[in-house]
């Protein structure tokens, strides 16, 4: 297959601050005295802020002014950017620089598909804005993951159809996404949670454009 563009999502995938997410929304739900596991985890991974506070809030039963939502989210994201802070370039999963200096010298436009209102930020923290040709964040989509607004608008920014882009994703609303959207998905993670991904490796060790090939033909 000619590849004509790879779309990432971010957390989990090319910096593993899903357990700074993980972290802050467990500090969140213990507060609110609502359980929260690793499976509902799952659950939140991918998904917007302001959706990943509903969902704590309906297993919790909980039901709260909009005044008290927006408290609750600035008090999450304020613990989560603590958590970040010290985040760097070496804090780059393992293959991922690698691998994103192959697709740009390749030519291989490189787009990001996120979530998070916080992506500018943390990819400034890396170093590697410059290698992407396009950033949808969580401040340029209406609608959360698993609905594909995300990663459409990043292939029509790059001009190319999304069967002809490769989406890496960590989370089960991410791989909904692309695959909602018709691009091709390489699952990062687990391959019993990320099932319906195209292929799945366990992180971006060794990938390169031609592995990206073997698993998708
Ligand atoms: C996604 C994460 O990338 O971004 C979710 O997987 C997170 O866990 C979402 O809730 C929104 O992030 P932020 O940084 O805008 O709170
Ligand atoms: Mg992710």
């Amino acid at each position: 297959m000619a590849i004509a563009a790879c779309l990432f999502d971010m957390d989990g995938v090319i910096v593993d601050t899903a357990r700074f997410h993980f972290r802050a929304w467990h500090r969140l739900a213990d507060s609110l005295g609502v359980p929260f596991t690793e499976e509902q985890n799952e659950e939140l991974k991918g998904v917007s802020r302001v959706d990943s506070l509903e969902k704590i809030l309906q297993w919790g039963n909980l039901v709260l002014s909009g005044t008290k939502k927006i408290e609750l989210m600035n008090l999450k994201n304020k613990w989560y950017l603590e958590y970040v802070e010290q985040v760097k370039p070496q804090d780059m999963l393992p293959g991922v620089p690698e691998f994103l200096r192959e697709l740009h010298e390749a030519g291989i436009p490189i787009g990001l598909g996120s979530s998070s209102r916080n992506a500018v930020l943390i990819l400034d923290k890396l170093g590697i804005m410059s290698l992407f040709s396009t950033v949808i964040d969580g401040t340029k989509v209406h609608l959360s993951k698993p609905n594909p607004e995300v990663f459409i608008k990043g292939a029509r920014e790059l001009g190319i159809a999304p069967a002809s882009a490769v989406v890496f994703e960590d989370a089960i609303s991410g791989v909904e996404a692309a695959r909602a959207g018709g691009f091709r998905c390489i699952g990062v993670g687990d391959p019993a949670v990320l099932s319906r991904a195209d292929a799945v490796v366990p992180d971006l060790t060794g990938m390169s454009i031609s592995r990206m090939q073997e698993l998708l033909c």
